[in-house]
């Protein structure tokens, strides 16, 4: 029997609810620019969102069904409550110190006669986007229930394009991004267009989230979503129109969602910008997770490390398991803390440290059990551990799991207590399982499954990683992780993670298959909507940097890295992170001139700004250090050529700065002239404009310091 939803209207409706007719509720945000209409019919409930008065999603559905119970239809609507919120807060690190938190909200309550659930859906409309989430509950609590689906749509008036990733595919996130109309979302698209998706193809037409849109007026809108708790990730599928749809990553056994009463869903978001630089301001997502848990953040530190890495994954000369050319040794790993200390890095990172790669540790899900607080036989860990405490520098834990998840939770606790211990402040973790839903279960019965790297079972995972480091004081940085939907504000610890295609890529892969040079340009208005990302940039050996192998020192011709190294500078104002690498060599760096600009740019900001940007072109970001008065910009483009005009406005009034300014020559470009950089010296004041010249593949950065 279906029902119209009966509206009970509050007397307490304030301003902001600009229009109630018996079946309709909008809603505004603070500037009135965006807005959402809740509507009812036949006992279902949908929302629409309006930009600028424009409409940008249709009446989309929403509704949660389950095993016990279907809030998708039938639906009765009590209780409508309103609030808002103006204030700001503090950030650990970021991008920006204060962050204001200034929103209107509503909650629907809704219940059906067909079972004894309430259904409560909460909205919160900022002027940079909205988040809406699912509350279930009962009148007992821990009642178990399965989430069989969740109804949420987001069907976009406009069938635009948009750049994407696909879900349900192997190698997680690591994919370059299609860039097609909605519509054309689908895998035969993205293997004719980016890469081929070899069998099998399991699960539906979905992309991974944040997915990001841009209409013809040029109204950017991305959706992902927000505090992403004991709940699974949703990807949104797609159907050949404009219409998309959450999807749940399930279980093995089918279940979306394994939960219990009372429950809240993560945050729905989309991210509204007139223009895509607009959403790479957006603080939507930090403003829609828990306050900071942790009381002592002291012991957290932003800084920059450099790592016994590139050796392995770059230029192919060491091994991470034993033999001659291991590369984790005592002795080796004394001269790289020998360099980071001679320049002040914070950290080392040392990986291939420990026991457990000698065997098949990689990539199938298959490999030997890792031991994470026992060193390889020519590591001695005590003496490293003394050896960089009397230098001023940490080591930078590493912990890869081959996503042996029993195994590496087994030894949870004495791992981390093994850090406290030895100094490490932050451990970076490794998750490599290049199949698709291949991450082994044992369940109580102890028989063995095989999961999604992104469902209900990885997000509890990673989350008793990121409590168990913060008990012991260590801050993490998680290799193929589960997307970040700003946990990092709850847990500070959670400093930063990979979760897309990195420079790694550019290390091991082939000129026909790394990162491509419009890549990095895609990534701000994509991945790193959501949060930090360990890319590791600053490689300055860009040409014949890699052996054939550890044996065979001749050089494979076959790499380039699509980059500059006046690009590489840029990454490091581009591409927020809190802990940032500086992955090439030591001996790549002493000596360059272009390695001050490693040495000065800054890893905690007051302020940021994207003074330009178009997805997949240029963009151009400036941050204000927060320990001191000077400003940073990075701009980079893709393979195109292109003149840049930027007003210097953002430069504080009535002060000089003398610009160090690092690019490329005007015969530079990622192809043909990649390591040469140009440094000069410019005095500007806030009323200067500058053209910034990029070349193809190309990248400038700049350091601005207040003239003495
Ligand atoms: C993949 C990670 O992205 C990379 O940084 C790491 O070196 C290897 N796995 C080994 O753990
Ligand atoms: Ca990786």
């Amino acid at each position: 029997m279906k029902k119209n939803i009966k509206l009970i209207l509050l007397p307490i409706l304030a301003l902001y609810l600009s229009s109630c007719s018996s079946d309709k509720l909008t809603i505004s945000s603070p500037d009135n620019s965006l807005s959402v209409s809740i509507s009812s019919q036949n006992g279902n409930i949908f929302y629409s969102v309006f930009k600028n008065n424009i409409e940008i999603i249709e009446k989309s559905k929403l509704g949660i069904i389950s095993d016990k119970f279907d809030l998708s239809d039938n639906l009765n609507l009590g209780k409508v409550t309103y609030g808002s919120n103006n204030s700001s807060w503090s950030q650990v690190w970021g991008e920006q110190k204060v962050i204001k938190d200034h929103h209107n909200e509503i909650v629907l309550s809704l219940d059906s006669d067909l079972n004894d659930y309430l259904m409560k859906i909460h909205f919160k409309i900022f002027d940079d986007g909205i988040g809406f989430r699912y509350e279930i509950l009962h009148p007992e609590e821990d009642v178990q229930f399965s989430i069989t689906d969740e109804k949420t749509e987001f069907r976009f008036t406009q069938d635009s394009e948009s750049w994407w990733i696909p879900a349900y595919a192997y190698r997680r996130y690591e994919f370059l991004y299609a860039n097609t109309l909605i519509s054309e979302i689908n895998r035969d698209n993205f293997s004719k267009l980016v890469e081929h998706l070899h069998d099998p193809r399991i699960g539906p037409e979905a992309v991974q989230t944040p997915f990001t849109t841009q209409r013809d007026d040029g109204i950017t809108i991305a959706i992902h979503e927000a505090n992403l708790s004991n709940y699974s990730s949703m990807t949104l599928k797609t159907n050949g129109t404009s219409n998309m749809e959450c999807d749940l990553i399930p279980w093995s056994d089918g279940d979306k969602v394994k939960t219990q009463t009372p429950m809240v869903s993560p945050w729905r978001t989309i991210i509204v910008g007139n223009n895509p630089s607009e959403i790479v301001m957006s603080t939507l997502t930090l403003n829609l997770n828990e306050p900071n848990k942790i009381e002592d953040v002291s012991w957290i530190e932003p800084g920059k490390y450099i790592g016994l890495w590139w050796e392995m994954i770059g230029t192919n000369q060491s091994t991470w398991g034993s033999g001659s050319h291991h590369g984790a040794t005592t002795e080796k790993v004394k001269k790289y803390i020998d360099f980071g200390s001679k320049y002040g890095f914070e950290g080392l990172l040392v990986e291939g440290w420990n026991t457990g790669w000698d065997e098949n540790w990689c990539c199938t899900g298959e490999g030997e059990a890792f031991d994470f607080y026992h060193s390889h036989p020519d590591f001695d860990d005590k003496e490293v551990a003394k050896y960089a405490k009397g230098k001023g520098i940490r080591i930078v834990g590493h912990h890869e799991t081959g996503t042996q998840i029993d195994n590496y939770e087994s030894q949870l606790d004495s791992a981390f207590a093994y850090c406290q211990k030895m100094g490490i402040r932050v451990v970076k973790t490794g998750y490599v399982n290049d199949g698709s839903q291949n991450i082994k279960r044992i369940k109580s019965d102890g028989t063995q499954v095989k999961e999604w790297h992104h469902g209900q079972y990885m997000v509890e995972h990673f989350r008793k990683v990121l409590e168990t480091s913060a008990k012991y004081e260590v801050g993490i940085v998680v290799h193929e992780p589960i997307k970040d939907t700003g946990l990092r504000r709850t847990y500070p610890n959670m400093l930063s993670r990979e979760g897309a295609r990195g420079q790694e890529f550019n290390g091991f892969m082939p000129k026909d298959w790394n990162n491509k040079p419009n890549h990095t340009t895609i990534l701000p208005f994509t991945r790193l909507l959501s949060s930090p990302m360990d890319y590791t940039p600053g490689i300055f050996n860009l040409k014949e940097y890699r052996y054939n192998s550890p044996d065979d020192r001749t050089i494979n011709t076959s790499h380039h890295i699509p980059s500059t190294i006046a690009k590489e500078l840029a990454l490091y104002v581009i591409i927020y992170a809190p802990v940032q690498m500086a992955a090439d060599l030591p001996e790549h760096y002493e000596d360059h001139d272009g390695f001050q600009f490693i040495l000065d740019v800054p890893v905690d900001w007051r302020e940021s700004i994207a003074l330009n940007g178009e997805i997949g072109e240029y963009i151009t970001m400036v941050r204000k250090d927060i320990n001191s008065d000077d400003w940073y910009l990075g701009s980079i483009t893709n393979e195109d050529r292109r003149q840049l005009d930027v007003d210097l406005s953002f430069l504080d009034s009535n002060t000089s700065y003398v610009a160090t300014i690092y690019k490329d020559p005007s015969d530079g470009g990622w192809e043909s002239n990649p390591e040469s950089l140009e440094i000069t010296e410019k005095v500007f004041n806030s009323s200067d404009k500058y053209t910034i010249v990029l070349p193809e593949g190309g990248g400038q950065a700049i350091r601005f310091s207040p003239k003495k």
